[in-house]
């Protein structure tokens, strides 16, 4: 019988009761507890986390703008450069993520939809966010963000 190859190593550490753990620095437990289908429809998990998924990226792409134009303002353009490189291929994985959510059929969707109310990508403030840092700047946009103070300013 073939000798069972185990990928535990000796030196590696596999006790972490008094240390920091690859679960606690990203606060899995957190992340993994924000999708909460409000429906028992299988499709809805799929359609929660691709938003969570683009929302990371959104916020992922406005890290890296503020950082590109703080960079050009003090003529660091090689930096800048490498910050609006990054955005582009995040955008790539913003517009590929759609290959996910497409297995989702639009009567699958239906199935569910009634749940979400009024709430649409249309107040994603992360979006408005990156439409403002690239200057595509519309009041109007945030009319949806003004009972939350913090975001709205
Ligand atoms: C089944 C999937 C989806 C459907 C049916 C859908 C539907 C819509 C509709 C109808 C709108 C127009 C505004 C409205 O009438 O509310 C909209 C806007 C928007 N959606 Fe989605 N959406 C889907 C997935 C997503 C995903 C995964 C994201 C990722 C964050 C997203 C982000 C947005 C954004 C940012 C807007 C505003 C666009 C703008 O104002 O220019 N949507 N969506």
């Amino acid at each position: 019988m073939a000798k069972e190859t185990s990928r535990v190593e000796s030196g590696m550490s596999l006790d972490f009761a008094e240390r920091m753990s690859y679960g606690d620095y990203l606060k899995l437990d957190t992340l993994l507890a924000a999708q909460s289908p409000l429906s028992d429809k299988q499709d809805e998990s799929l359609f929660i986390i691709v938003h969570h998924v683009q929302e990371l990226w959104l916020k992922l792409i406005v890290n890296e703008l503020e950082f590109a134009m703080q960079n050009l303002r003090e003529d660091k353009a090689g930096i800048a450069f490498k910050a609006l490189a990054r955005v582009s291929a995040v955008q790539e994985q913003l517009i590929t993520a759609w290959d996910v959510l497409s297995t989702m059929t639009p009567s699958d969707y239906l199935t569910f939809r009634d749940q979400l109310g009024q709430a649409s990508g249309f107040q994603s403030y992360q979006y408005r966010l990156v439409e403002i840092l690239l200057r595509a700047k519309d009041q109007r946009m945030l009319a949806p963000h003004k009972h939350r103070a913090e975001i709205y300013e």
